[in-house]
């Protein structure tokens, strides 16, 4: 079986093929037009994609050495995202599927980050996920494929988003998650004692606190003091989301008693989160499923291989598939 996976829900145009438990290609067309804006900026995301997407497709295509009617499946993210970028590639993939006549498979972008785990992993059930991206912030029981129960969410900010705006307060280019992690392992996590909110209440997360805190923090010390400790800055901040971020899945693994535990989104590339979980799943002997850094962040193999899950519980959508900005609850 042979899926195509098409993601278009922020500032990434990407396609993949997926067929027979392996990624055959994963292109990522990455938007820089919006670095100087230092976010992103939704009507210029949208025309990017429409400007790229019939390139990375035909790529992704080439180097898996596939041809569009060789195709079971076509898996493309539907939301949640940006209206404007979503409905580029819906509609490029809803073309490509009827021209064809190819089923075409609508996939949660965010079910779509835990699935991405099943690409490395075995697929097992039931999980706890700890779901970390730019726009949400989730902790997850997955009983069986596709039944979720929400365990805890962000009460405001995401922890990707804490990241960037932190990085933002302190200089750093967009998007700042990785900026922040790479000076942070030159630091010293301790040099300031940042606040973990709600660390000891339940599963729910809340960041904006932090960032608060951050601000005025380099409203009292001055330019100059920054820029010299950026580094045991970085470290601080680091330490006090992953803290409250591991807290809180440990709770939720204790609730749940599982021993299956999986991590997804961009923020699960951090190197100080990824220390922290291999230390703490040794320690507990559990399953931890951590994506490889490039299915980490938006990427489509992950559409890809959810549309091939979906395709076996004959999960097929039609052309009245309709994309969705924000997640239901
Ligand atoms: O999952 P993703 O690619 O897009 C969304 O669905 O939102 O996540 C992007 C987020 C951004 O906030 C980015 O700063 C953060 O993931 N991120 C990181 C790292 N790599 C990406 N945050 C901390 N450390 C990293 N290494
Ligand atoms: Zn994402």
């Amino acid at each position: 079986m042979k899926i195509l996976g098409i993601e278009s829900s922020c500032d990434e145009t990407a396609a993949s093929v997926y067929s027979e438990g392996k990624i055959l290609s994963n292109i990522i067309a990455s938007q820089v037009i919006h670095q100087k804006f230092g976010g992103v900026v939704p009507e210029l995301a949208s025309r990017a994609h429409h400007r790229s997407i019939v390139e990375t497709t035909d790529q992704a295509l080439t180097e898996a050495g596939a041809n569009i009617d060789d195709l079971d499946g076509i898996a493309v993210a539907n939301g949640p995202g940006l209206m404007g970028s979503l409905l580029v590639g819906l509609s490029f993939a809803k073309g490509l599927a009827v021209s064809r006549n190819i089923p075409l498979i609508g996939v949660n972008h965010i079910d779509a980050h835990m699935y991405a785990n099943f690409i490395e992993h075995k697929e097992v059930y039931p999980f706890v996920a700890l779901i970390v991206s730019g726009g949400h912030t989730r902790l997850v029981y997955a009983e069986k494929i596709l039944h979720h129960t929400i365990l805890g969410k962000t009460r405001d900010d995401a922890a990707g988003e804490a990241f960037d705006k932190i990085g933002k307060i302190l200089n750093l280019p967009y998007p700042a998650g990785p900026v922040v992690d790479k000076l942070s392992c030159d630091g010293d996590g301790t040099f300031h004692q940042f606040p973990r909110s709600m660390i000891d209440k339940g599963l729910d997360f809340s960041f904006s606190g932090l960032k608060t805190s951050v601000l005025y923090y380099v409203q009292e010390k001055g330019e100059r003091y920054v820029e010299k400790n950026l580094n045991h800055i970085c470290a601080s901040v680091s330490e006090a989301i992953t803290e409250v971020l591991i807290e809180k899945l440990k709770r939720a693994v204790k609730t749940t008693g599982v021993h299956h535990v999986m991590v997804a989104g961009g923020v699960s590339a951090n190197s100080m989160l990824r220390k922290k979980l291999l230390h703490y799943a040794d320690e507990m002997n559990l399953n931890l499923m951590i994506p490889s850094i490039q299915f980490c962040t938006d990427n489509a193999a992950m559409i890809a291989i959810t549309g091939a899950l979906k395709i076996r519980e004959n999960l097929v959508d039609d052309l009245s598939l309709r994309p969705f900005a924000k997640l239901q609850k």
